[in-house]
């Protein structure tokens, strides 16, 4: 049987990665995990608690309540895919909003909470055969990754392709508000001290603007099998 590899995907938001982390997932028979939902169920407690939100943020009382605060996925048999739980919650919804959006890269700038969600994704995947989307994912949670993606795209394409996410999905949005969560976003993730948003150096760059699904994935899957056929 042929080895199984680890495929870390990480980039800008919206340049299609957990689209193509997915159907990866799919085509090799591999474990996908969405490490972005976790920052985001994250920041759901944190909004549902009031730690965040309010008048005053109070990211102590966040950072105490974390060791109780439970995530796990669980398969979908429906629809074949990984859902996000909050304390026994599928959350899956919840967390795509806009208002989720505007409050996630804050709460991914402190330290704890990427410690606890680090150390839990570097369990989901230490059986390899796994592809993990997100944005320290090449550089911090497996850097031994046999395929490292780092995707790109113009920022008016990938808020064009979020604004129309958002209202298939029957959220009522502005594409300006959506271009600026966007914008903000990168900004945040690429700025913050603890694991930036950042190329790893072994990384392949991927710019998909005028890039189809259909052959980004042709590609990329080419790319997979490559590697695997080298271990
Ligand atoms: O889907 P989209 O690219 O918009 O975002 P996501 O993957 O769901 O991630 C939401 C946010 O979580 C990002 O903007 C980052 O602030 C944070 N995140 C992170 O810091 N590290 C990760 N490995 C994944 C997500
Ligand atoms: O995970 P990430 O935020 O990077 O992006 P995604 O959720 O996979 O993709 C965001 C949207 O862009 C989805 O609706 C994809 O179908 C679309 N997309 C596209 O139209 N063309 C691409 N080459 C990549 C993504």
């Amino acid at each position: 049987m042929m080895k199984k590899i680890t495929i870390a995907i990480d980039g800008y938001s919206s340049t299609g990665k957990s689209t193509i982390a997915k159907q990866l997932a799919k085509a090799l028979g591999y474990v996908y995990v969405d490490s972005g939902a976790m920052y985001r169920a994250i920041t759901l407690y944190a909004l549902e608690n009031e730690f965040i939100g309010s008048e005053k943020d109070n990211i102590d009382a966040l950072v105490k309540m974390l060791p109780y605060i439970k995530l796990k996925f669980e398969l979908n048999n429906a629809t074949g895919a990984a859902e996000i739980y909050l304390d026994g919650k599928n959350v899956e919804k919840e967390i795509r909003s806009l208002k989720i959006s505007q409050h996630v890269s804050r709460i991914a700038t402190i330290t704890e909470v990427r410690q606890k969600l680090v150390d839990m994704q570097k369990k989901m995947g230490e059986n390899k055969g796994v592809v993990m989307d997100g944005r320290d994912i090449g550089t911090v949670v497996f850097p031994d990754a046999e395929l490292k993606l780092f995707m790109t795209a113009s920022p008016e394409t990938r808020a064009h392709r979020r604004y129309k996410e958002l209202l298939d999905r029957g959220e009522k949005v502005v594409f300006k508000d959506v271009l600026e969560n966007v914008q903000n976003r990168d900004y945040i993730d690429s700025h913050r001290e603890n694991s930036p948003l950042v190329r790893a150096e072994d990384a392949i760059e991927f710019d998909n603007t005028d890039m189809g699904l259909q052959d980004q994935f042709e590609r990329i899957k080419g790319m997979a099998l490559r590697v695997i056929e080298k271990q």
